[in-house]
């Protein structure tokens, strides 16, 4: 049955130009963008959402990557959505995606492990979280607590 995820483009993927060729590569696949809007990420915001990775050494590079522009955030639709989306972005790193996955996204937009262009959730439970994260659900669908 229908599942939905969490999908973004990172700041990379869309200074990048990028965010048309992904959108095409996502309809052709199946899924539905049931949302989509482009927000720029506050600190505050980065914080919340990676404060699973909060302790990491990695984690103020996150954040201020997170905030060095605009991200696309969407709502992704599909029978086996999350873990077909994520087959779909490739492995984390971007570098090691262009060796190992070169027809995934990662390996067509991304740079390496920090800056890896797009975001998926890891598990149906993360998805729930994080689509209540920038989604509120109203009797019509979804809108976003950001635009
Ligand atoms: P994402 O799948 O969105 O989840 C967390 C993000 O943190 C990840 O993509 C990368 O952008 C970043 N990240 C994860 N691990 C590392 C790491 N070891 N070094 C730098 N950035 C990382």
């Amino acid at each position: 049955e229908m599942e939905s995820t969490f999908a973004m483009i990172k700041p990379d993927g869309v200074s990048g130009n990028y965010t048309r060729d992904i959108k095409k590569i996502i309809s052709d696949s199946g899924f539905g963008i049931i949302e989509e809007v482009m927000v720029q990420l506050d600190e505050d915001t980065v914080k919340n959402f990676y404060a699973e990775h909060s302790s990491r050494s990695f984690f103020p590079r996150l954040v201020q990557y997170m905030t060095s522009g605009p991200v696309l955030i969407m709502v992704l639709d599909k029978a086996n959505a999350v873990a077909d989306w994520r087959v779909l972005i490739g492995p984390t790193d971007a570098e090691t995606a262009k060796v190992t996955h070169p027809h995934s996204i990662r390996a067509m937009c991304g740079l390496n492990l920090q800056r890896n262009c797009v975001h998926g959730s890891d598990s149906p439970q993360s998805a729930v979280r994080e689509i209540a994260f920038f989604f509120k659900k109203s009797s019509s669908g979804f809108y976003s607590k950001h635009d």
